[in-house]
């Protein structure tokens, strides 16, 4: 089980042609969509925290202009994510209103393009958590049920969110946790498995949260091949997390992943 893990790491460190996703997964991206999204892109994949409140409200107004266009609605909501999930003294907004449009345009996406599978992924956990902070069972249940759409349709690349969902938990929930990292099924001919244009680390970033799971379970030597792996990957170079994995490694304590207000950036950030 390890060596299959590590093969998916290494398989993330080279793009071959000819990349694909699974019969009936298709995006619903256009030309325009790509337009209106590339200054968020430019200023996400810097990090770039002072420069994020403009590019939010210019993808508001961009979803405004164009309510059909799927990439647009998306990634506005994913936008939003990012700054609930990486808050930053910069913010004006509210985190309240940032969750809110979040899951409304996160929703819309889904609604605007049903074959994007990947959508789960996202809004799955972020039903899950706001269920959670408001007590809403139905809410969280219905953040599951739309996770396990996705699960069933797109498990290389939405399975990975069952992690995102139980990691934090304790106890039986925690197991499921574990038991999506150690049955994660990502082969390196699928877009979701490699590091992309827009995912630029997304190999060393996974292996954060992969070894961290382990590590939490107590299994320290799978968090260490996890986290080895990774430092094969042909980005490692330029990742600029690399003093995070290192530090794991040398057994320094840290906080973990998914609690981390680096938490997209791990995989995002050139
Ligand atoms: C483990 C690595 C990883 C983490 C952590 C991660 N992402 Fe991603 N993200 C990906 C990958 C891989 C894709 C591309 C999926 C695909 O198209 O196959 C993606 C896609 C995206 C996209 C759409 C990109 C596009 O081309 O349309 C956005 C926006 C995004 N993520 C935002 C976020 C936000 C916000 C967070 C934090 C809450 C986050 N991501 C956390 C790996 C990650």
């Amino acid at each position: 089980l390890r060596v299959r893990i590590l093969l998916i790491l290494l398989g993330c460190t080279s793009a071959p042609e000819g990349l694909q996703r699974p019969a009936g997964v298709a995006l619903c991206y256009s030309p325009t969509g790509d337009q209106q999204t590339s200054a968020f892109f430019d200023v996400f994949l810097k990090a770039d925290y002072a420069a994020r409140p403009a590019a939010l409200q210019a993808l508001e107004g961009a979803a405004m202009a164009l309510p059909s266009e799927e990439e647009v609605a998306l990634v506005n909501g994913l936008g939003h994510l990012w700054r609930i999930a990486e808050p930053a003294p910069q913010d004006p907004d509210s985190f309240l209103a940032a969750a809110l449009t979040a899951k409304a345009e996160v929703q819309r996406a889904f609604d605007l393009c049903p074959s994007d599978y990947r959508i789960p992924a996202w809004l799955g956990p972020i039903l899950v958590n706001m269920g959670r902070q408001l007590n809403d069972q139905a809410t969280i249940d219905q953040g599951l049920a739309v996770l396990q759409v996705g699960i069933d349709h797109y498990p290389a690349f939405v399975q990975f969110s069952k992690l995102l969902i139980y990691a934090d938990s304790d106890g039986a929930d925690f197991q499921k946790a574990l038991a999506a990292v150690e049955s994660y099924p990502c082969p390196h001919t699928d877009p979701a498995c490699v590091n992309t244009p827009h995912a630029v680390h997304n190999a060393e970033g996974a292996a954060l949260f992969l070894g961290d799971v382990y590590d939490k379970a107590g299994r320290r030597d799978d968090a260490l091949a996890i986290y080895r792996a990774a430092q094969q990957s042909k980005d490692y170079a330029s990742w600029p997390f690399r003093p995070l994995l290192e530090a794991r490694m040398a057994g320094s304590p840290a906080e973990y992943i998914w609690r981390s207000t680096s938490q997209c950036s791990v995989c995002h950030q050139r």
